[in-house]
């Protein structure tokens, strides 16, 4: 069978990495949640005070930064110079930072760069804002995700709940409203839908009815 690449984007938590996993498992893919990379270079600019208006200290960070994923039975950890940094890049503080630094080019070149190395032997899902636009523009399958707004903090506002963070939802919904805005209208590289893309709205979906649809978006291009 033929391994292709597949690319999920769309707007601050739809369930892009649940149904990016998914398919990995049922096609037997590597799976690559972007967001995370983005999240990982942000806690390492707040931890080591790293001026995000100075270019020249973010280049320096940049050439310290090492970022790999490792594959559990829960999915993908992302290490952040050795360090799994997966739960701390969760955290409200990450999420309030996280897109002024994705609005960086020099961040975004140096993400694009690795993920397109992570995509040179195909079989993979990767989810993000620019996967299908950028990263790779031709890739064989292009999904775009969207859900309700309200819907969508409430799903985030149970994901932190569920860590035991204690957050209120109103933050919650503030925040994806506003990494929406950000992501969507920065110069380089906005969070657009791709031509080619197929729209999925899953507000009334479930993780099955989703998985199901993807599968067959994926048949049709005859894996
Ligand atoms: O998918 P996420 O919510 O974990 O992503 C966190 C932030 O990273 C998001 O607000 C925008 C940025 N991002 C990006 O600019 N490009 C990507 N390919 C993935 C994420």
């Amino acid at each position: 069978m033929k391994k292709i690449i597949i690319a999920i984007d769309g707007h601050s938590s739809c369930g892009k990495s649940t149904l990016a996993k998914a398919l990995g498992n049922a096609l037997g893919y590597a799976y690559i949640s972007t967001g995370d990379m983005y999240r990982a270079v942000t806690l390492y600019f707040i931890e080591n005070q790293v001026d995000i208006n100075d270019s020249a200290a973010v280049l320096e960070a940049l050439k310290q930064i090492r970022l790999h994923f490792v594959a559990d039975e829960n999915g993908n950890r992302i290490h952040l110079n050795g360090r799994d940094v997966s739960e701390e890049i969760r955290k409200m503080h990450v999420a309030e930072l996280v897109s002024p630094v994705a609005v960086i080019s020099a961040v975004r070149r140096e993400m694009v760069r690795q993920q397109q190395a992570m995509g040179e032997q195909k079989g993979v899902v990767m989810d993000g804002r620019d996967i299908g636009t950028v990263v790779f523009p031709n890739a064989d399958l292009k999904i775009f995700l969207t859900a309700d707004v309200n819907v969508r903090a409430q799903r985030r506002f149970d994901e932190l709940t569920a860590r035991g963070q204690h957050v209120d939802f109103e933050e919650v919904k503030n925040n994806l409203a506003e990494r929406d805005h950000i992501d969507s209208t920065r110069a380089d590289s906005p969070l657009r839908q791709a031509d080619d893309a197929v729209v999925i709205d899953n507000t009334n979906l479930n993780h099955e009815q989703q998985l199901e649809l993807a599968l067959d978006l994926v048949r049709e291009r005859g894996r």
